[in-house]
């Protein structure tokens, strides 16, 4: 198998920049990703991989910047239809927007059509990887897992398990046929090719506790897997698990409570954490995933990104399309950004870009195989070019190191700073206008 090697400027992580400030990042001028296999094999300076190389095929990104592909870690790919819907918060948006179209979901034509959309939509984005959401119907998943598959692409995905009457009729299933059906799908999925299986109950207020249980029975069994739920959104969301758990200490007990607490758990949005919810999700290193275009479009409220980051949390970044109102990880770090700004914390553009990759990555617990440009990784990137708008342009123009460069496509681009992505080492999206 040949060698293909990518030219163009490179950014890659030796650390986190939380910790160690944006040193963590690496930036090449002209640097180079060798691939071979679907994995990279080697990165470094373009002259050196030339002369090392010498027979490798050369893809040259010209003055591109070759990213590590963005890792989205959490979204609900049955909500692709109804991004941008207007005018409610939490609990409303899903009886008027959500619910309806997740209903659409157990026609497997229907989930195939919208999961091959959505994933499409992703790689013009920048996104190599995704852990989503599916609805109740298994066909909802097959039909996500069928698309990555064909793309190439490392997916995490699980069925969203409800059986409490607070879901409409034709979206729920019940604690046995949950943990049938999602013991099911673990087996056919996890594990083949790239596929990564989630266990997924939406969240309390949309469970019983049976069902809780019976899920956390199952994580038990494969301890490998990871668990994906919501934490803490809205404060109107906390008052309803108050009221329909009222035994539970706070909201993460009604998860810890019935074996859904630890380290491989995933907890969307976590905003208005209690003292006791903070020390324990740090204590079981669980990973909190922030959605912030989602909490500004709901309304949900300000993540404390600066004080969970010093405490030692585990974070990652999200879009939460559809309650997010952008497919993009580059709107997601300018949302980050400005709920940075207002508590007071400006993130530095290698922060915002770690989270986007991989710290994403390690919220996953994926680290070792994505999220990065370093040998041994999958081969997935994304190359961007930095002047993709006449505004963007004329204010990299004038920067004078990589972040001032970077820190306006974060702030102001979209899908036309995307000019190719590779998955697995295979160009799998490239804009018409790319070099
Ligand atoms: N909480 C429970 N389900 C959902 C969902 O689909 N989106 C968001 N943003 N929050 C939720
Ligand atoms: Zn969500």
């Amino acid at each position: 198998m040949t060698d293909t090697l990518h030219l163009g400027q490179t950014l890659s992580f030796s650390g986190n920049p939380f910790d160690d400030g944006p040193d963590a990042a690496h930036h090449e001028r002209r640097g180079g990703v060798l691939v071979h296999d679907g994995r990279i094999s080697d990165t470094g300076s373009a002259d050196h991989l030339r002369r090392t190389h010498p027979k490798a095929t050369v893809v040259d990104h010209g003055d591109g910047l070759i990213l590590p592909g963005f890792v989205d870690a959490h979204a609900h790919y049955p909500q692709t239809g109804i991004i941008a819907s207007w005018g409610k918060r939490l609990i409303d948006w899903l009886n008027s927007y959500t619910f309806p179209e997740e209903m659409r979901f157990g026609d497997p034509d229907y989930a195939a059509e919208v999961a091959g959309r959505y994933l499409d939509l992703l790689l013009e984005h920048g996104t190599t990887s995704v852990c989503s959401y599916c609805t109740i119907h298994p066909e909802s998943v097959d039909a996500l897992f069928t698309a990555a598959a064909a793309r190439g692409m490392r997916v995490f995905a699980g069925k969203t398990c409800m059986d409490r009457d607070t879901a409409p009729e034709g979206l729920r299933d019940t604690a046995q046929s949950a943990y049938d059906d999602s013991k099911a799908l673990l087996t056919r999925w996890h594990g083949q090719g790239r596929a990564e299986y989630v266990i997924t109950p939406r969240f309390s207020p949309t469970s019983t506790p049976e069902q809780l249980r019976a899920l956390g029975a199952l994580w038990a069994e494969h301890p490998d897997c990871l668990m994906q739920t919501h934490l803490s959104e809205q404060t109107d969301e906390i008052a309803w698990v108050k009221s329909l758990y009222p035994q539970a200490r706070d909201y993460l007990d009604t998860y810890e409570a019935h074996g859904l607490l630890g380290g491989r758990g995933l907890y969307g949005h976590a905003i208005h954490l209690e003292p006791r919810e903070r020390d324990r999700l740090r204590e079981v290193d669980a990973a909190l995933i922030h959605c912030p275009t989602s909490n500004t479009f709901i309304g949900s409220g300000l993540f404390d990104m600066d004080g969970l980051m010093k405490d030692g949390h585990r974070v990652g970044l999200a879009t939460d399309t559809g309650g997010g109102s952008s497919f993009s990880m580059l709107r997601s770090m300018a949302a980050a950004y400005e709920i940075g700004q207002l508590r007071g914390r400006a993130l530095h553009p290698s922060e915002l870009l770690w989270l986007a990759t991989t710290g994403a990555a390690r919220a996953l617990r994926a680290e070792d195989r994505i999220g990065n440009l370093a040998a041994g990784l999958e081969a997935d990137f994304t190359v961007l070019n930095l002047a993709s708008t006449k505004g963007i342009a004329q204010r990299s123009a004038r920067a004078d190191d990589i972040w001032e460069a970077l820190f306006p496509t974060i702030m102001m681009g979209d899908d036309r700073a995307i000019t190719t992505t590779v998955v697995a080492g295979h160009t799998v999206h490239k804009r018409a206008d790319a070099n």
